[in-house]
């Protein structure tokens, strides 16, 4: 099939893979952060591998992020999946909507004949104000589906970058800085060997509840984000990757 065996690329896959330490890694030729055509090709393999994965009655999970955005977009219709639900991991990171996992899990659900929900809690509600939040119905029902997601697709960041993007205030970019933070995934930050630096202050899927998620699915490219896949990989033996050959060769030279 078109995955599998994509352009000789497999001995480069089994080497990652077993360097990582991984279920399966998917590598898509070129590198995206020279060229755009990477980028959708990643997000044209993310979806056809979700398609082969997904089964009736899965409540799958996804971030928000540039990556996720584009693997929805490049997502076709797929009429055969019965009871599909779609969720955001979390709730309201970034500004963006386009970048939104609210907005992503809505379009995916879409284009696969599933439904959705959304979880709508701002950014950097802290205290009470989350406390009562938690309390409304709504979003309670969200947190649970969360608790129960048997599929997750997640884009993985650099820590510096994401601080940047998410406009961390300066103390805990001190703090990300100083304990070595060099990945994030799904509001967590974390360090060369996967153990948590920080986790920003929104609500829905933990590290703990990522841990117990069968299937697995990180989709990231770029030479750039090298070290925060290494970093990722170590938090789930389970995990499938698609990255793409820049960033397979930029690890290779890591080990
Ligand atoms: C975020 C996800 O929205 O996107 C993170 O919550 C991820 O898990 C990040 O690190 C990656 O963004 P991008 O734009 O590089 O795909």
């Amino acid at each position: 099939d078109y995955i599998h065996g994509l352009k000789g690329l497999n001995n480069l896959e089994k080497k990652i893979q077993d360097m990582l330490n991984i279920n399966r890694v998917y590598i898509v030729p070129g590198d995206s952060s020279e060229d755009i055509i990477t980028f959708k090709d990643m997000g044209k393999t993310a979806s056809l591998l979700i398609k082969q994965l997904i089964k009736d009655g899965d409540i799958i999970g996804i971030t928000g992020g540039t990556t996720m955005a584009q693997v929805a977009e490049e997502m076709t219709a797929d009429k055969n999946k019965k009871d599909v639900l779609v969720i955001p991991a979390r709730g309201g990171l970034g500004k963006d909507l386009e970048t939104q996992s609210n907005n992503i899990a809505a379009s995916l659900a879409k284009k696969i004949g599933g439904s959705y929900r959304l979880l709508q809690v701002p950014d950097n509600v802290g205290g009470e104000a989350l406390k009562a939040l938690m309390t409304v119905h709504e979003i309670k029902e969200v947190l649970d589906m969360i608790k129960n997601m048997n599929v997750l697709i997640f884009g993985i960041g650099r820590a510096d970058v994401m601080a940047q993007r998410r406009e961390l205030e300066p103390d805990k970019i001190e703090k990300i800085k100083k304990e070595g933070a060099v990945a994030e995934a799904f509001g967590h930050y974390f360090n060369t060997d996967g153990n948590i630096v920080l986790e920003t202050s929104t609500i829905g899927l933990s590290l703990d509840d990522f841990k117990g998620i069968d299937t697995v699915i990180g989709v990231a490219s770029g030479k750039e984000k090298a070290e925060a896949i290494i970093a990722i990989s170590k938090l789930h033996s389970n995990m499938t990757l698609v990255i793409d050959e820049g960033a397979a060769r930029k690890i290779l030279t890591m080990s």
